[in-house]
This record gives structure tokens, sequence and C-alpha cells, in this order.
């Protein structure tokens, strides 16, 4: 017998349909925001995430060499790929270009609750545009695709860092630009190992450059613990020369961001919260984490500001802002709240066939609601009323449509309401009208 492989689900019908309830509520929040849908590939050249997307992502590589001697990976993200196809048409993409993905990433991962080895996204990003309002614009879909399924915001919480901070602040430390990146991977584990491993990651990730780890943590312990605009500017209140016109011009910048997320009405689920850096390697400015503040805190999406990945990969400078919302937090979160969307895989209506000569026009009939749009079912088989009838409970049909000779000498079905057992005599040929209406089926 066979298993499935571990951090790999499979979707029996039911799961299937919760699943595709989520997409929807997703796409509809994407739509409505007027992003436009695309598909990157599953499997790509391992060089586009080793080089892009950062070390943490690189141990997780669902890699192999294909029959034609190419180094591959399954995708872990899908924000590569976008920054490829965007740049390979930049000339000729009408900006800003706001675009959305749906689909299944892996990640070879320690299967744990929340997070497995093949997920699916929603990746929601906008390029070729710098301001502020795009990303503020992202963050704000990223709010309304979770209030899709009527969370509030006594439930989730985006917490808002920023990396051109952290930059400035790690300058004044005197951390040199080589070691960026390394030092804020290893800020991004702050809240997940102990004080010691951190120092430990820290002093590793300064080795050779002559500064005294210790003090660098100690730095950016404090600086973590930010979390508001207030204590920002604090912070940073004795900066002088140079670097105080850079710090005062991106704290003008987040008074910006927050003032456009309150206009929006979405500024009660944003905090400022330097904790957030991001563990991927190609953020440039805004990092963002949304997270769940009932149950277990984890994760539902992140992203941020990455302007520099279009042009790394070879294309047009080209600013971009966006995010990954995972299915499997969201998920989890829903069902813990009890707000699962409601996901019907019941046909509406299941013919009862009282003889064998009244199926041809039984079928006419089924054939004639499934054109209208009615999901209508029927059994293949010679069988008693009865058993039809159980058939039909068993299949949860709201109705039941009984062909029997009786009614059929008047031109007639029977429509038995499934919940009540009501019955109506209805004419064959207002069979359709009857169901649209009762079912509320909105016909075009
Ligand atoms: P990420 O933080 O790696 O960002 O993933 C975003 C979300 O995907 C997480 O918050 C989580 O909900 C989900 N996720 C990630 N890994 C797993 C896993 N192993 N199992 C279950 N869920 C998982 C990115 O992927 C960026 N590419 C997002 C982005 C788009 N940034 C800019 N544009």
């Amino acid at each position: 017998m066979f298993k499935t492989l571990p951090g790999f689900r499979e979707f029996y019908p039911e799961d299937f349909a919760k699943k595709s309830a989520i997409f929807e509520t997703w796409r509809r929040a994407a739509r409505s925001f007027g992003f436009v849908e695309f598909e990157p590939p599953v499997l790509e050249s391992l060089e586009l995430f080793t080089e892009k997307s950062g070390e943490e992502i690189k141990s997780q590589l669902f890699e192999f060499v294909d029959k034609g001697g190419r180094a591959v990976a399954l995708r872990p993200e899908m924000t590569p790929s976008l920054a490829r196809m965007v740049g390979a048409r930049a000339g000729g993409l009408r900006r800003p270009v706001k675009w959305f993905a749906i689909g299944e990433n892996y990640r070879y991962e320690r299967q744990q609750k929340g997070r497995l080895r093949a997920f699916y996204q929603f990746n929601a990003d906008i390029l070729g545009d710098d301001s502020i309002a795009a990303d503020a614009e992202t963050i704000a879909l990223l709010i309304e695709a979770l209030r899709g399924f009527g969370l509030a915001s006594s439930e989730f919480k985006v917490r808002l860092g920023d990396r051109k901070l952290w930059v400035l602040m790690l300058e004044s430390a005197g951390v040199g630009e080589e070691s960026f990146v390394k030092v804020l991977s290893v800020v991004d584990k702050i809240e997940k190992v102990s004080p010691a491993a951190f120092d430990e990651m820290m002093a590793q990730a300064l080795e050779n450059t002559g500064l005294n780890p210790a003090k660098i943590s100690e730095a950016c312990r404090s600086f973590v613990a930010i979390n508001s605009l207030e204590g920002l500017r604090r912070h940073f209140e004795g900066a002088s020369g140079e670097v105080a016109a850079k710090i005062s011009a991106r704290l003008d910048d987040w008074g910006e961001i927050l003032k456009i997320l309150s206009e929006m009405g979405v500024g009660d689920f944003v905090g400022a919260d330097m904790g957030i850096v991001r563990g991927l390697a190609y953020y440039t400015g805004f990092v963002f984490e949304a997270f769940q503040i009932v149950g277990k805190g984890r994760a539902l999406a992140g992203g941020g500001r990455y302007d520099a990945l279009v042009k790394k990969l070879g294309y047009p400078d080209m600013p971009a802002v966006g995010f990954g919302m995972g299915d499997v937090t969201v998920a989890d979160l829903l069902e813990l709240v009890n707000k699962t969307p409601q996901a019907d895989i019941s046909p509406d209506v299941y013919a009862v066939i009282g003889s064998e000569s009244l199926r041809a026009a039984a079928l006419k009939t089924v054939f004639e609601l499934r054109r209208a749009g009615i999901k209508a079912d029927y059994p293949f088989k010679a069988a008693g009323f009865g058993k039809q009838f159980k058939a039909a409970d068993a299949s949860g049909a709201k109705f039941a449509v009984i062909f029997g000779e009786e009614e059929a000498a008047k031109g007639c079905v029977k429509i038995k309401k499934l919940s009540t057992s009501e019955e109506t005599l209805c004419e064959t040929e207002k069979a359709l009208d009857f169901l649209s209406a009762a079912l509320n089926l909105k016909r075009l």
C-alpha cells in the first residue's frame, strides 16, 4: 500500500471544495482591486532560486537534474518567476502591473502544524510603481482578502517593518553593506531561537568584519522591540548629518503609509513592528507579515517591496511590491474561528425515475436543468421508488424531481423538497422555472 509523501496532501472532494472556496475568496478580492491573474511554471531552472531567493530557501529546494542534464527545481515561491515574466515584457506592459496568481509551491521543510512541503499560495504584486501608495494597496489587498472570509481585526493583524530603517540603523552601528542581508536573515529568526543561539548566529554573520557581535546583537534586540511610529521617532532622535536626512525622509514615508491605510479603512489591522524583517533576500523597503492573533500566532502571509529583483534578473529596472498568502494557515485559522467557507458538493436535484419507459423523458428534463446551471443527478440503473429516494437523500440533493406514470399522463412531474417533504405538482415544461426560482438561481 502506498501513502502520500510527508508534507503532501491529497484532497478528497469535501476538502477540495473548501480549498476552492478559499481560492474564490482570494480571487474575488484580487479582482475587486483590479489585479489580473497569471501563472508561472511549476518547474524552473535551479539557478533562478539559488541566486534570487536567499539562503534559507536554498536549503529547502526540491531540486534534481532532469533527463536533459538541466539543474531544475520545483518552485518554492513565485516571485522570481513573476519578476522574469514581467521583466521580459517590461516595455510593453501598461504600468502599474497588478498581477495575482494562485498556485502550489514546494519546500522541503520539516513538516509541522501550518508548514507543509506542498502548499498553495495566493500572490499579489504591483510592478512598475515605486510610490508608497502601491505598498499601501498591496497591504490593503492582503487585509481585504482575509476580511473576505469574515475575519476581523481581533483575529489577525499585519505587522509592518522596514528594511530601509533597519539598514539605516545597522549603518549607524557600523555594519557594512556586505553584511546587511546576513544580519537581517539572523534578525528574522529572533522570535524563533533562544537568545544564546541568536548571539551565536549573529557572531557567524559578522565573522571577519572586526565588529563586536554582542554589541550588534544588543542594538538589534532593542530595535526589534520598537512597535510604533513614535517609538521609531524616539529611537532616531539623536541622529545627525547625512543619515539624519535619510531617516527623516523615511519617517515621512511611514507617516504617509499609515495615513493611506487608515484612509482605506484598514488602519486598525496594521501596526508598526521592527521585529518584521522577512527571511527572503530580495526585500528592499517596507516588509510585512499577517499573523493570526487567536490560537497559535502563526503567519498567514508575508511580503514587501523588492525594487532590485527585476534588474538583477537582467531586465530593466522595475520597482515591485507584493505578498504571498498560504492556504494552510488560513484554512486552520478559519476552522478555529468557525469561518470555513460553505462548500456545497451536493447536487441541487436528484431525478427519481418511476418507470424505465419514462427514462427518456427524465433524461430530457435532467439535461435541460443541467444546461441551465442546475446540478442534477439521476440513477443509472432501474430501481424501485424506495431505493431511489434513499439515493436522493444520500446525495444531499435539495429537491427530488419525480417522474411517475400518473404525473406523466398529465404532462407533469412532482417536485419534492427533501428537507420538508413538501411536494408540488408542476408542468414538466415549467420544472426549470420552478427549480431556478426555488434554488434562487440567477438566470443569465
Ligand atoms: P513567504 O513568507 O516565504 O514569502 O511565504 C508567504 C506565506 O506562504 C507564509 O506566510 C505562509 O502562509 C505560506 N508558506 C510559506 N511556506 C510554507 C510552508 N512550507 N507550508 C505552508 N505554508 C507556507 C514568499 O513566498 C514571497 N515570495 C511572498 C512575496 C510575494 N513577496 C513579494 N511578493
